[in-house]
Order: structure tokens, then sequence, then C-alpha cells
């Protein structure tokens, strides 16, 4: 029967150093066949890079540029003081007769921030003096334009959702819960004119 254990005389018997390798040097059409798949991997490297770069979302929710989400319970009363939320510059606003909106709060004539005034019931910037309705609508003053919007959708308690169109028209609420509202601040509605 064979057997693995190695005997004393193999044992005795001296290593025979084995011949050196050689390795010769990369020929001139070597070295640029190496410096070209290098470079090839490289550019890839960062074209892959790149794509994952440009598909991560630029900004985390709750930070201006995102998406800020609020519950049912958060959104004013029909026809109550707008909500104002400093951190996403924008106003929750609630009129009776068209819906719910989200108001950008920087002035469409030379960018001050708008104040709602209770005893007016609109908005007046502190800066020159124009005014505007709940909904945003110009009234009066030098702004060019009401007050631009941010695109928004709103999930009723039903399941149901309803988003805002290219026109940033307030979303009717037509008496229907709200479970939650999202107000994208990366996509600014700019209003057209005074309407
Ligand atoms: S910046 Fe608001 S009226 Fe001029």
């Amino acid at each position: 029967m064979a057997t693995a254990s190695v005997t004393k005389a193999q044992a005795d018997k001296p290593i025979q150093p084995s011949a050196p390798v050689e390795v010769s040097a990369p020929t001139r059409r070597e070295f640029l066949y190496y410096i070209w798949g290098a470079s090839i991997a490289l550019l890839l490297g960062e074209a892959v890079a790149g794509l994952v770069w440009f598909a991560l979302p630029r900004f985390k929710a709750g930070q201006f540029g995102g998406i800020f989400t609020y519950e049912g319970s958060d959104i004013p009363d029909p026809d109550a003081a707008p909500l104002n939320i400093p951190s996403g510059r924008f106003w929750l606003s609630n009129p009776s007769t068209e819906g719910f909106v989200a108001l950008y709060g920087v002035c469409t004539h030379l960018g001050c921030l708008p104040k709602w005034v209770d005893t007016n019931n609109r908005f007046e910037c502190p800066c020159h003096g124009s005014k505007y309705e709940l909904d945003g609508k110009y009234i009066e003053g030098p702004a060019p334009r009401s007050l631009d919007r941010f695109k928004t959708t709103v999930t009723f308690e039903d399941g149901s959702t309803a988003s805002t169109n290219d026109a940033g028209d307030p979303i009717p609420l037509n008496g229907k819960k709200i479970l939650k509202v999202d107000i994208n601040t990366g996509a600014r509605i700019r209003r057209s004119g005074q309407g």
C-alpha cells in the first residue's frame, strides 16, 4: 500500500535550486499597449463615476431644492392664514375657492420676502410694496407677475392623489381629507403674468 510519508533518504537529499526565471522587459509595443489599456480603463471609470453622480439625488428631502413632506394636519384650514416654511422658502396656502397651493416666498420684483398681513388678508412685500392674494395672485405694485409656485402632489385619505398641473394651478380639495402633501422645491413653476 502506497504511503505519503517521506523517507529519511528523501529528507536528507539536498534541495536543488530551481533555475532562475527570466523576465524579459516589455517591448516598446507592449509598453504602449499597457499605457493604452490603462488610459481606456481610467476613462471608463470616470464615465461610470459621472453617471452614478448624475443619477444620485442632488438634494436631500427636507432641504431646499428637494422634497418637503407634510401631513394633512399641517395644512392650513380653508382661507386661514398661510403657513410659512422658511427652510423651504415657501408658504402653504389653502384658498377655499381654488384649493391647495405651495407658493414660492420670494417677491417677483427684486427678490425680497413678502410677509402675510392678517389685517389686510394678503401678502405685502416690505421693499417696494407689491401685494399678492392668498393664492399668490398679483394685486398691485411693481412686481411683474404673481408669486411662483412649487410642484406639489397631494395624497388624500381615500388613497387618491392629485398633482399640480404645468400651469401651477392650485389643487382642488373638494372636501376630501388630506393624508400628506409632497412639495418639490426643485420644480418651481414660474407664473407668466399677474393672473
Ligand atoms: S422686491 Fe418686492 S416689491 Fe420690490
